[in-house]
């Protein structure tokens, strides 16, 4: 499939799946590639008859949306995203939850690719929180859409490529080498549970201090499944909570409800509601 015929079909396709064709520019060739692959098994000449076959199977449109999981990550990714997690935000929501008596901060990892982003939370807690709020238990929830990013994410071994970003003190304590990769310690991974989730239709049980959606609704998902999305996450933040997204994204204009965390792009805190008293 050359360039221009690939960039046709994305633009044709994305919107009936809700999806938007800015946030896939930088990534097409990852989708092309799938798809070249699909059209080989399907025995179809080119993009053009895809659609044709997509427009007389439409059950074929599950499997075209499952090539434009995009399921890149890194450990630590967007280091300041996390400096600022582990010096303002993760403390004032454990003070919180601390006085409030609570005994877990709980937390939701929303397209949590193979575990990269929930794990380096993981890390951070144990590493540089955790000995200060000793009546607080970490929970994390991680869910992503992909079966097997849920399979990879809960081996949690990786190539050191994933780990470069990672502060080499804390690698060293968190991972073990086994063969050729580094292996995320148990101690590490026992605040983490992952479950295979679509994040258009529900969200995990129960209501989160801290919520990280970074890199998929805000990129990848057009402005009424933004919207939508959007809800579902605010309905799962306790008063007072954190969202964070990519560093990169925004939310959709006029949005209620949250305000900016600081002055940090990225992280919002969910309005305070005067009857609510939850963190
Ligand atoms: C680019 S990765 C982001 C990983 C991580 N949040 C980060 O920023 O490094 C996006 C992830 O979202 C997942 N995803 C895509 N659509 C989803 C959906 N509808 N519900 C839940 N996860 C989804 C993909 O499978 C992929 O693993």
């Amino acid at each position: 499939m050359t360039d221009p015929e690939g960039v046709q079909f994305l633009q044709w396709c994305l919107p009936r799946l809700h999806l938007r064709w800015p946030g896939f520019r930088k990534v097409r060739r990852q989708v092309y590639k799938r798809i070249s692959r699909r059209l080989q098994e399907l025995g179809l000449p080119s993009v053009g008859a895809y659609r044709d076959y997509l427009e007389d199977h439409p059950l074929e449109w599950a499997t075209l949306e499952a090539s434009c999981w995009i399921s890149i990550s890194r450990f630590y990714r967007d280091r300041s995203v996390f400096q600022h997690l582990e010096s303002q935000i993760l403390p004032q929501l454990a003070q919180c939850a601390a006085a409030g008596r609570e005994k877990e901060l709980r937390c939701w990892s929303a397209g949590c690719a193979g575990g990269e982003e929930p794990y380096t939370l993981a890390i951070i807690w144990k590493q540089r929180l955790a000995s200060r709020y000793p009546t607080l238990q970490l929970r994390v929830i991680a869910t992503d859409i992909d079966p097997l990013a849920i399979q990879r994410a809960q081996r949690a071994c990786y190539r050191t490529s994933s780990l470069k970003q990672l502060p080499a003190e804390w690698r060293a304590q968190a991972f073990e080498t086994i063969d050729d990769e580094l292996c995320l310690k148990d101690e590490y991974r026992g605040s983490v549970v992952f479950t295979a989730q679509d994040i258009r239709e529900r969200a995990p049980e129960g209501v989160f201090h801290l919520i990280l959606c970074r890199n998929l609704v805000f990129t990848y998902f057009d402005e009424g499944l933004q919207r939508a999305t959007l809800e579902r996450l605010k309905a799962s933040l306790v008063s007072g909570g954190a969202l964070i997204i990519g560093h990169l994204e925004s939310l959709p204009q006029g949005t209620l409800g949250v305000e900016p965390w600081l002055t940090r792009s990225g992280a919002y805190r969910k309005a305070w509601q005067t009857t609510e008293k939850n963190l």
